[in-house]
């Protein structure tokens, strides 16, 4: 392969001020990630530590195999909403190992109103399910939650991606022959209690797990029977009388102790082998990636210089070089893992869409995972476009993409406009995981271009409705975008090749379908 020749000339005077422009953005990524991440002076942390319980990342840390990286999923989940009273959505997700065993750890943070359930942390818990089945990855659930936050009950209870399709995947993905386990540290209550209940097998600590579908205070209204939670639904009860749980454990140590045993026999799942190379650094520094991240969305940058800072050995044999140029395509690796990248060089074309596609379908037949790196205004626009087809054209890029059987791993590392934004593999076509650099910015246009579509509709000239300009930008951004769960996590560019190559490493534990496309109209 091909060494990418850089032309970045580090004592650049535009390229450092983009460094500094960009560390400043780092300065408020840091900050916001520490404000969810360090959280011992909190009340709820001292009272949690006090009772001698773990904070629910250390329980995390402990339960997977000993220097081993933990991918944690979407950190900043349900940020900058709810008064910021809802770190992380209070729950922790991630894919790490087990007794070497690739496996989606969903664990509770019972510091944040008790483990209580909102809408993001639905959408979080169903998020990690769903990982978990398209990868087929084994899951533990450590449960210590008090189910439905209830003030948020209409938002959380009753609709088709609602607390109950937890369960309803818990089902799905049994039958898939995905083992689950539980390990039970607090409360699980209500619906919470099915999520042991439901999983293959159920650990349950001594003196501080509790299940029941009604805790005492419901009891006593219901039936006016008094009863303490610890006779209702403790782990003696449970493991000694109801049957609902399988193993009582001293305390969370212990309790951590009994899932890896429970893993030593369970069994590794076939694997998609890769042909794997040895790892070779890239060329260039990851650091330059702050000097080359799009920060000004109409300003193209060469995205040559950016893959050349995430391959190994910054190595790219380009597919179709002289043809539809706004779309780069090439092969390479990633932490030697083989690589299909597809990145934006410029607006969307016909030519671009069809190079796409066909390259697409080359990595299915040759069962290469794909890096879509997504900075995309969308698809070109005018009366010479539409007669050309455009539409058609791109219709075949977005097929493609949907249609595609080997692992797609998306970063947005700049704009994630229009229909770009499905043609490069956003979040509705499935990809395996999706990251956004801090920069990156999505929406379905720009403010200034939504000001003009309406004013061009109402028939004003130059009305600047700044309300709705500022809320485009507000709602554009990377730290909105994963509050809502529309991206698995903000990334700082310089890790993009280790979390790349680690999100193509669990997409491989579950082997490659056969390529399989519907009808591609010519
Ligand atoms: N809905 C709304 N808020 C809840 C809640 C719920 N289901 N469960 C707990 N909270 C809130 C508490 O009001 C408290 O809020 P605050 O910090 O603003 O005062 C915070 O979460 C922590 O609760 P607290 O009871 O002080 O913590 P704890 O660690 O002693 O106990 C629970 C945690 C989960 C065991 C206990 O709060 C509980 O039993 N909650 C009710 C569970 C329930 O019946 N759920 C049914 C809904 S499906």
């Amino acid at each position: 392969m091909k060494q990418i020749h850089s032309n970045i000339n580090r004592s650049d005077d535009q390229f450092n001020q983009k460094v500094e422009s960009f560390a400043e953005l780092m300065n408020v990524y840091h900050g916001r990630m520490n404000s969810i991440m360090r959280r011992e002076k909190d009340l709820s942390v001292i009272r949690h530590l006090s009772r001698g319980k773990l904070d629910a990342r250390h329980r995390i840390e402990l339960l997977i195999d000993e220097q081993t990286p933990f991918l944690e999923l979407s950190p900043l989940a349900a940020f900058g909403q709810y008064d910021n009273q809802f770190p992380s959505a209070g729950i922790i997700t991630g894919i790490g190992k087990i007794q070497g065993k690739t496996c989606m750890i969903i664990a509770n943070d019972a510091t944040v109103k008790g483990g209580t359930y909102i809408s993001e942390t639905v959408k979080k818990h169903l998020r990690g399910q769903e990982i978990a089945l398209q990868n087929h990855l084994p899951c533990v659930y450590l449960v210590d939650s008090g189910g439905i936050f209830l003030p948020e009950q209409a938002r959380i209870f009753p609709d088709h991606d609602g607390f109950g399709r937890i369960f309803y995947n818990q089902s799905l993905m049994s039958a898939a022959g995905i083992p689950q386990i539980s390990i039970v540290m607090g409360s699980c209550t209500a619906g919470g209690a099915y999520v042991p209940a439901m999983s293959d097998e159920t650990i349950i600590v001594k003196n501080q797990g509790t299940i029941f579908i009604g805790g005492p205070p419901l009891v006593k209204a219901a039936t006016g029977e008094e009863v303490t939670a610890e006779e209702l639904g403790g782990a003696f009860v449970h493991t000694g009388i109801s049957g609902v749980a399988d193993h009582l454990a001293e305390n969370e140590i212990d309790a951590i102790r009994i899932c890896r045993n429970i893993f030593e026999l369970i069994p590794q799942n076939d694997p998609q082998q890769f042909e794997k190379h040895p790892i070779r650094e890239p060329a260039f520094d990851a650091k330059e990636l702050y000097g080359l991240a799009p920060i000004d969305l109409r300003k193209q940058v060469d995205v040559y210089e950016i893959i050349a800072r995430i391959v190994d050995g910054s190595n790219f044999e380009e597919f179709k070089r002289d043809y539809g140029t706004t779309l780069i395509t090439g092969y390479s690796r990633i932490l030697g893992f083989p690589v299909g990248i597809i990145a934006n060089n410029g607006f969307l074309t016909s030519e671009s869409s069809l190079k796409g596609a066909h390259f697409i379908e080359i990595c299915n037949f040759r069962k290469i995972p794909l890096l879509f790196l997504q900075n995309i205004s969308g698809f070109i626009v005018g009366k010479k476009y539409e007669h050309e087809g455009i539409a058609r054209n791109g219709a075949k890029l977005i097929h493609a993409v949907a249609t595609a059987v080997v692992p797609k791993i998306t970063v947005i590392i700049g704009g994630s406009f229009g229909a770009g934004n499905y043609a490069m593999s956003g979040r509705a076509y499935n990809p395996n995981f999706l990251f956004m650099w801090p920069n990156a910015k999505i929406g379905v246009m720009g403010g200034q271009q939504a000001q003009q579509v309406l004013n061009s509709i109402k028939g004003n000239s130059a009305d600047q409705n700044s309300d709705l300009i500022t809320s485009f930008e507000q709602e554009s951004s990377a730290y909105y975008s994963s509050s809502r769960l529309w991206d698995d996590g903000i990334i700082d560019p310089a890790d993009t090749r280790s979390v790349v190559g680690l999100a193509i490493s669990i997409a491989s534990n579950k082997k490659t379908g056969a390529p399989k496309t519907g009808i591609y109209r010519m």
